[in-house]
Order: C-alpha cells, then structure tokens, then sequence
C-alpha cells in the first residue's frame, strides 16, 4: 500500500503533489518522492524516511513545474532507502513512473531486460516498468504504457510521465486504486480522495483494466487494446475527516471492511492454487533445514500472539513439525530448550514491540534461524530477524488489530503449506486444495460484509445493559484461537470483561458463571472433526440458562434451534476458517463499542506500539 498523486495544468505541480501526499501519509511513509518536468528534462527528488524530509529538501531547493507525480512509499520490495523511493525512471531518464501494488512476475521481467544489459537502480518491482515503457516508446507514450501493461502480472496503480510528452500524465489501474480528480484547466490523479478535496469534488473512479490519458484539458480513459472507456464523473460530498476513513466512521471499520484486498495483497504472488505451487521469495531457508526442523516456537503478543496460536494448527498439520506458541514476555524470562534445528517464528505487526524483539534476541543468541511475520517494513524486527514474509496490509491505524491479524495468518498458512510440501507431508492434490480455499476466501469475506448490518442488529441487544456483565467465547480446535481473539477484541475496544474459553474446557470452570445475563459466543464450523462436540458445549451452555450468539458456516435446522442469535458466514474449510471467522466477531466488538460511547480507535490505556517492557 502506497500513496499516488498527480498533477497537470497552469499551478504548481510541486506544491498541490505534496500537499496531496501529505493526506495519503496513511498509506505509507518510509520514503517518498516527486517527478516533474522542467523544459522537457525530468528532475526528481526522493527522501527516505516521513515526508517532511522530502518536504526540508523542496523547502531548501524549491521547484516547480506544471506536470508532476509523486508518491509515499510503504515498502514491498526492497528495504526502504532513497535508490528504492519512488519515482522510478528508465535509464535514460526520460521515463518516470509512481506505482502502488506488487508486481508478481518482476524478476522474470528484470532478468529479460538484463540480457539487453540494461542497469537497475534499485531493488523495486517497480523500476522494470519504467524500463518497459522506454523500450517500447516509439513517439506514443499511451501506446508504450498499453504494450508494457500487457506484460505485467499483478497489481497496479500507476502514475506515469515522459519528457518527450510533457503535457500528460497516463495513470492506469489494475487491483489497487486510483482516482481522477477532475478541474477546470488542470486534472488531477491520486490514490484516495483526502489528496484531492481541496482542489475538486469531481472525480472519476477507475476500473480494472483503465488507462487514462490525461491533459490539462482533456482525460480519456482506453482499455489495453485501444477501445474507449466511458466512466461516469461522481461529485464527492464527504468533508475531509470523513474523507481520509474513506467514508467510514473509524478507521477500525475501514480496516474491517480492506481485508479482503489486504488478505490477496498478502497471498498476492506468493501462491498459485492452478499450478499447485507456493514461491515465497524472500524466505531463504534451504530445502534440507525444512526437512529437519525438529521444532518451531512462535512468538507474538496480544493478537499477534493469537496468530501464532492458529499457526500451530498449519504447522502440526501441514507439515508436520511440532510447534509450540508462547506469549513473548513469558518466552523471554524463561529458558526455552532452543537449538539449531529449532526454528523461531516471531510475528508483529509493528516489527517494535519490546518484548518480541528480545524474544527475536534471545533466539539468535542460542543459534536459532528466525523468521519474523510482520507488517511494518524496516522496522526492528524485520531487519532483526534472519527472514521475513511480510504481511501486505498497509499501516493500521485502528489500534485494536483486524486487518494485520488476517494478513498473519494468510502469512502462517503460505508458510505451512510450502513447508508441508517440501517435507513430503502434503500432496500436490492437498496442496492446491488448500490454496485454492485460500484464494477464495476474499470473496467470501466480501459477500459477508454486505450483510455486516446484521452484526449491528446483534450488538444492539447485547449491549444492553442487562447483558453487559460478561461475555464469554467459545471455540474448539482451529478456532480456539478465535474465541480468544474475539474476546480480546471485545475487552480492549468495549471494556466489557470477555473471556475466550475452549469450548471443551468450559466444563472445568467457566461453565459455573453461565446465567440468563450471560451471552456466549460459540464459533460452529460444519466441515470440522470437533462440529458434534461443538454443538454439544454449546447444549451445555443453554441448559445453564446462557444466551448464545451462534457463529456458523451452516444455515440448517439443526444450528437454528441452538440459539435465535445466528451470525452465518460463508462455508470454508475448517484450517482457513479462522480468516472467515474472525471477521464476524470483529464486528460484534466494533458495533458494541460504538454503541457503548467507547473510542473505537484509540481504547483507552491502549497502544499501537508496545516499545516498552
Ligand atoms: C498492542 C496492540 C495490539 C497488538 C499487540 C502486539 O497490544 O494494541 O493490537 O496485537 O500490541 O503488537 P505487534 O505490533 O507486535 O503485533
């Protein structure tokens, strides 16, 4: 996830890009750049770190122009660094390009044109496309874009500029967004409507496949063979606060609403259910150390920790490997039989949080190999860390974590799949299964969201207060680790005691603080080998007098008379359940929290980042 912006017409491109990138900050922030062209020549200027340091440079040197792009960076590939900022360019200069998505096949791309000896500046996916439109620009610069597109695996938003047409910007879009921002003798492109407001309510919306051609003056939008695109212009009513939540009222429901995309952004080129195959690029572990892992520990805290509990399930049973999870200030204070066939999978979405970080220390101090599962590039822990499958989600704003846990556990479901085949545990057959029920889930998740309102209508009744006391969650097997998620989810953003329990322990203890004010929530997966017992905890609970909230993947009799609080989710096999699971009870503790008056994105006592011990 990265931040685009545009301009071209009679002000200062410099200035209205800036300002522009200022509001998409969100979306990325460990590097930025402009491009603009000064009598035909391209000039660029790129800073590594938050954009005011882009801004000290402009402020010291001003420029301007009346054409420009430019971009805030939220690293994919390639460490943050000024090489690795955007703009990208061609190695005549003469081509620049700003891009937000990864491109899958960009190796494949780079070692074509190496054969032509063509030099790289930085370690991108991004800088190939520059280099692709040079090769095939013959005095059209829209025409060089089609041809280069046609090559391209992958997603794209993409601002592109060309000294030798100084008057157009041609922007195109394939899975990731971009919008036109329509004015009167300018035009403007961008990847989020903030960066536009205060020049223009009217803008356009691109679609999969678009490519524009925009001037001051004109914009036409063509398809990869030439056909022309009508897209209708919306004028946009939100004001600016409303703007940067795309229109949601918290940054947490906008985070609930972008896994999907955020979930493909993470499987994105990394797995390929048709062909049966994982390729996870940047995890350098030899074929021979797979096979004799003699044991994994995880180690995460809050709902990191929670990923690292769903990830014991993938890897016991993908790929066979004995896998322990632990809360890492627990695992740092204690003395973990660690040696060199023992791997540590440390997972953060901030790469800061003190107590991982020296968990992540510990291990490399007794000679583990280490992986980290994180989200923030160059942070601590991802450059601490031996590898690191990173987790596309972009930043999360939201304190309590959504979108970050989904991309963990897509990130631990790759991880365990790729493993179980390269130990022999899994079939190619299971394996594209696996993969193929992991593709699908983004799908699923958006045709559940639609009815997201039915959720509302569920914290209506529980956040009463008669109900309000207690809750408790339960689940069994792969969905343990989302009852306590859900729980968690429901303590930090409501304040309402919540307790996540398995759902077969509940006899050992909780089951004596069931009463008519209690609600349970209870996680029913249809394709699961615990589904009877499930159902049977849940018996158990309603003759104690408990008010349950069913989470199920089956709309059928037997499931209708547990309770009249169903929430139903789309069917999945029961190891990637979790990702279909937890998005209803994310939603049960947001509408309750907003019901209740609470700060939703920022609970109180709560942090983002625990950097402290
Ligand atoms: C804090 C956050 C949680 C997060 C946990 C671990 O408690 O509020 O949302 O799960 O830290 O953070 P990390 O960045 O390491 O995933």
């Amino acid at each position: 996830m990265c931040g685009i912006v545009g301009y071209v017409g009679k002000n200062n491109a410099v200035d209205i890009i800036f300002k522009g990138l200022k509001k998409l900050e969100y979306r990325g922030y460990d590097s930025a750049g402009i491009a603009i062209i000064i009598d035909k020549k391209l000039e660029i200027k790129r800073s590594v770190g938050k954009l005011c340091n882009l801004g000290a440079m402009l402020d010291k040197n001003p420029i301007s122009a009346d054409i420009g792009i430019g971009h805030t960076r939220w690293a994919t590939h390639g460490r943050p660094s000024e090489e690795n900022a955007h703009p990208h360019t061609d190695p005549t200069k003469s081509v620049v390009v700003v891009h937000n998505g990864i491109i899958e096949n960009y190796i494949e791309l780079r070692n074509k044109l190496k054969k032509g000896i063509q030099e790289f500046q930085s370690e991108t996916d991004t800088e190939v496309i520059a280099h692709l439109v040079k090769k095939h620009y013959k005095n059209n610069l829209l025409s060089a874009v089609q041809k280069t597109l046609c090559e391209l695996k992958g997603s794209y938003a993409l601002g592109i500029v060309c000294s030798e047409e100084p008057d157009k910007i041609i922007c195109a879009r394939q899975d990731a967004p971009l919008i036109i921002g329509v004015g009167k003798g300018e035009n403007f492109i961008a990847s989020d409507i903030p960066a536009l407001l205060p020049y223009t309510r009217n803008m356009i919306f691109l679609e999969n496949g678009d490519i524009a051609e925009i001037t001051a003056e004109k914009i036409i939008i063509k398809d990869i063979k030439n056909n022309i695109r009508n897209r209708g212009v919306k004028n946009i009513r939100w004001d600016a606060v409303q703007a940067e939540k795309d229109g949601y009222k918290h940054f947490m429901l906008k985070e609930i609403f972008e896994q999907p995309r955020t979930i493909e952004d993470t499987f994105r080129g990394r797995i390929y259910p048709d062909e049966g195959r994982v390729y996870i690029e940047e995890i350098e572990l030899e074929e021979k150390y797979i096979k004799d892992i003699s044991n994994i520990y995880v180690v995460g805290c809050g709902t990191a920790y929670h990923a690292g509990l769903v990830s014991k399930f993938l890897f016991e049973s993908f790929a066979k490997i004995p896998t322990e999870v632990d809360i890492a200030s627990e695992f740092r204070y204690r003395e973990p039989i660690l040696n060199e066939k023992t791997l540590i999978i440390v997972i953060s979405q901030s790469g800061e949080t003190a107590d991982t970080l020296a968990a992540l220390r510990l291990a490399r101090s007794k000679g583990c190999r280490t992986i980290a599962v994180c989200n923030v590039v160059g942070s601590s822990i991802s450059r601490e860390a031996m590898n690191v499958i990173y987790t596309h989600c972009g930043p999360e704003i939201g304190v309590a974590s959504t979108k970050a846990f989904t991309g963990q556990l897509t990130a631990v479901y790759i991880l365990a799949l790729d493993w179980g085949c390269k130990r022999g545990k899994l079939t190619n057959k299971e394996l594209r299964k696996y993969l193929k029920e992991l593709w699908e889930i983004p799908l699923k998740i958006s045709e559940f969201l639609k009815n997201a309102n039915d959720v509302c209508n569920i914290a209506k009744i529980f956040a009463q207060k008669k109900h309000k006391r207690d809750f408790l969650y339960l689940g069994r097997h792969i969905n343990y680790p989302i009852a306590l998620e859900g729980a968690l989810k429901l303590k930090e953003l409501s304040y309402i005691h919540a307790e996540g329990y398995a759902a077969g322990e509940m006899k050992h203890g909780p089951i004596a603080l069931i009463d008519e004010s209690m609600p349970i929530v209870a996680i029913v997966i249809k394709k699961s080998k615990v589904y009877t017992k499930m159902i049977s905890n849940i018996e158990e609970a309603k003759a104690r007098g408990g008010t349950i909230i069913l989470v199920s993947d089956k709309n059928n009799k037997e499931i209708a008379a547990k309770s009249e609080h169903i929430i139903y989710i789309p069917q999945t096999d029961e190891f990637v359940s979790p990702l279909m699971t937890v998005i209803p009870l994310q939603l049960l503790a947001y509408y309750t929290s907003v019901l209740l008056g609470c700060d939703v994105d920022q609970p109180r006592n709560l942090a983002k980042s625990v950097t402290v011990e």
